[in-house]
């Protein structure tokens, strides 16, 4: 009896002492401690002992149970420590040490080019304006001389709008163009124009050269006497202060319905270096060396009509065109598809 006391004794406090943590320090305590434990079950053995052996072995166990009280208490104590000084490490703060920075953003690729063009244009005299996201097919079409059903008006893929056709100025449709807000200017009836119209565009396309929601800007000029000349000089302008002096233009005849005579403009592409060839293989952006920014013209006789302009005095020029693509070909930009634009993947949004 006396050597299974003792025994019990140096098991418990060898176990208690190398407890690890606070659950496995609780799981011993139960153990030796417990009501059901080796301390309980050594007390009622004692039951079946001779009144002359009862007393020194009464003595023994309970100095075991306080032997055993204290290695629990110390281990407990140790373990508290432990822990805040963990604690104590993991909070350690410098006070000396430089602040994180936080991160900081830029504008919008997009937007910088709208800056950027509104800019160039206002020192030609150009005022910005903007039209409705939302447009009347009478301005997006009719008043540009596309007649209803004219077949002209497939090229704009158009987005039409779930809503209540207007009596006068018909269905209402998602603006696929911003030469609407051309006759929106006029219909101002504030002559000579200069204007510069910035706008969302939406049409149904997507690729690496199209996405549904795209800017256009669009330029009108109207005054007395202005000619295919005056157009060539403000586009020639904008493409030597926007793509610098090295990249080429060039006016392609071309036919729309709202100008005449009516151009596309194409600049060297930056991407293959107006080559049409990268490596041997196609330019997957202008596959033949250019690209088509946009279209421009005389504004046509109809159209000025339309917004209540006397052709016989008056004369103008428009031009509309992709920010996207304009920004796309600015030197060094290199982007390869231009859907990344709206994609808002940080990867690629925090290299510019
Ligand atoms: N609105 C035409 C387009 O979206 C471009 C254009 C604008 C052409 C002004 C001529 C004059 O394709």
């Amino acid at each position: 009896m006396k050597e299974k006391v003792e025994q019990l004794k140096t098991e418990a406090t060898a176990a208690l002492a190398a407890a690890k943590d606070a659950a496995e320090l609780e799981a011993l305590e139960i153990k030796y401690l417990g009501r059901k434990g080796e301390m309980a079950a050594l007390m009622q053995g004692m039951a079946g002992l001779s009144s002359s052996e009862r007393p020194a072995m009464g003595k023994l166990a309970n100095e075991v149970k306080v032997a055993v009280e204290r290695a629990l208490s110390e281990r407990k104590k140790e373990i508290e420590a432990e822990k805040l000084g963990a604690i104590a490490t993991s909070e350690w703060i410098d006070l000396t040490a430089p602040g994180a920075r936080p991160p900081k953003g830029h504008v919008h690729l997009v937007t910088d080019a709208v800056s950027a063009i509104t800019e160039i244009f206002s020192r030609l005299g150009f005022t910005r304006v903007r039209y409705p996201e939302v447009e009347w097919d009478w301005y997006a079409f009719e008043a540009l001389n596309m007649p209803k059903d004219h077949p002209a008006r497939d090229e704009w893929e158009t987005f039409f709008m779930d809503a209540p056709e207007d009596p006068k100025l018909g269905k209402m449709v998602l603006t696929p163009h911003t030469s609407s807000g051309q006759v929106r200017e006029m219909k101002k009836g504030k002559l000579p124009i200069r204007m510069i119209n910035i706008s969302k565009t939406y049409r149904r396309q997507s690729d690496v050269t199209h996405v549904p929601m795209f800017h256009q800007f669009e330029g009108l000029m109207i005054d007395k006497g202005v000619a295919v000349t005056h157009l060539k000089g403000v586009l020639d302008h904008f493409a030597r202060e926007f793509f610098g002096p090295e990249r080429k233009t060039r006016l392609r005849p071309f036919h729309f319905r709202f100008t005449e005579p009516s151009f596309e403009i194409d600049i060297s592409c930056d991407l293959c270096g107006g080559t049409g060839l990268i490596g041997g293989t196609k330019c997957r952006v202008c596959k033949e060396g250019w690209l088509e920014l946009g279209g421009a013209g005389m504004v046509h006789p109809n159209v000025l009509k339309a917004g209540g302009v006397d052709p016989e005095k008056w004369s103008g020029f428009a031009f509309g065109w992709g920010v996207e693509r304009t920004m796309m070909m600015r030197e060094g930009v290199k982007i390869d598809d231009i859907r990344h634009l709206y994609r808002n993947d940080f990867r690629f949004l925090s290299q510019f």
